[in-house]
């Protein structure tokens, strides 16, 4: 697998394979790589020739309280999980390459970007947009791919990829869980073992959610009911849990049609989020 850092490199190695007629998947990442980031790895080797991931702890999708500095790093480990993978190449480019001196643009985010994390994390979507949109204008990738954990990104990034007209295609991996159910995340790296136990509570109870919803139950008894579940199971807040349109993240009160719940809920410090097709 080649590392490259500069945009320049980047740029020569995709055009080099698109010349060959070769297809190019791009997985953006912020490192710290777990089983879920290797099936879209997996699922960027079923749709192109070539898989390029990207590894770039973001700031501009983090506010200043928030985890930036701490955020779990292992370069090393990335890249031998990547190359057992079979990733063709990292990009992993320092803060100076992503937003070089002059970079002025920012992007403003409405639409699916609005509520739940939205509301939790009012930069985080501008950030996910600004660095999504110059991954995919520097890599030139055909299809990048995303895991469903992140729903509200998902949307967000099929938004902005169909306003700003960028040719690039969006594909979505299923979540990958661990044995109990709970979501494989980077920031699971912050719990304890008394944390861990409780965590995958916010999936067994999303689950229930989503099964009183698909039984015709509404958002505003099964979600509060859900979010009673987490303060009993000892989550100290809870952000939301709601339903909403798998197809525009519009709010519903009743699931008609492709519908998700979602959540996102605090065990001491660590904020986890998940969410369920229904
Ligand atoms: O999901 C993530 O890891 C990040 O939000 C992403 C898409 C790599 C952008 O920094």
């Amino acid at each position: 697998m080649r590392i490259v850092r500069d945009a320049a490199a980047l740029a020569a190695a995709v055009s080099a394979w698109r010349a060959a007629g070769e297809r190019v998947a791009l997985v953006p990442t912020m490192g710290y790589l777990h089983e879920g980031h290797l099936a879209l790895v997996a699922r960027g080797r079923e749709l192109a020739q070539r898989v390029v991931a990207t590894i770039f702890v973001n700031p501009t999708q983090f506010a200043p309280h928030e985890d930036l500095g701490r955020y779990p790093r292992d370069e090393e480990g990335d890249i031998a999980k990547l190359e057992g993978a079979g990733c063709d190449l990292l990009f992993a480019p320092p803060v100076e390459v992503m937003y070089p001196p002059g970079f002025a643009t920012r992007i403003v985010m409405s639409g699916p970007a609005e509520g739940l994390e939205g509301t939790h994390r009012p930069q985080m979507f501008s950030g996910v947009a600004l660095v999504c949109s110059r991954l995919f204008g520097l890599s030139r990738a055909d299809v990048a791919v995303f895991g469903e954990k992140d729903w509200q990104q998902v949307m967000v990034i099929r938004r902005v990829v169909e306003d700003l007209a960028i040719p690039i295609a969006i594909e979505t991996v299923p979540t990958v869980r661990a044995a109990d159910g709970l979501a494989l995340s980077s920031r699971n790296a912050y719990l304890d073992a008394e944390a861990r136990q409780k965590a995958v509570e916010l999936y067994r109870v999303l689950t229930h959610a989503a099964e009183r919803l698909k039984a015709g139950a509404t958002a505003t008894e099964a979600c509060g009911e859900a979010e009673t579940r987490l303060r009993e199971a000892g989550f100290r807040q809870v952000d939301y849990v709601a339903l909403r349109s798998e197809l525009d993240f519009s709010q519903m009160e009743k699931r008609i049609g492709p519908a998700r719940a979602l959540g996102a809920a605090w065990l001491g410090q660590v904020r986890l989020i998940d969410n369920l097709v229904i």
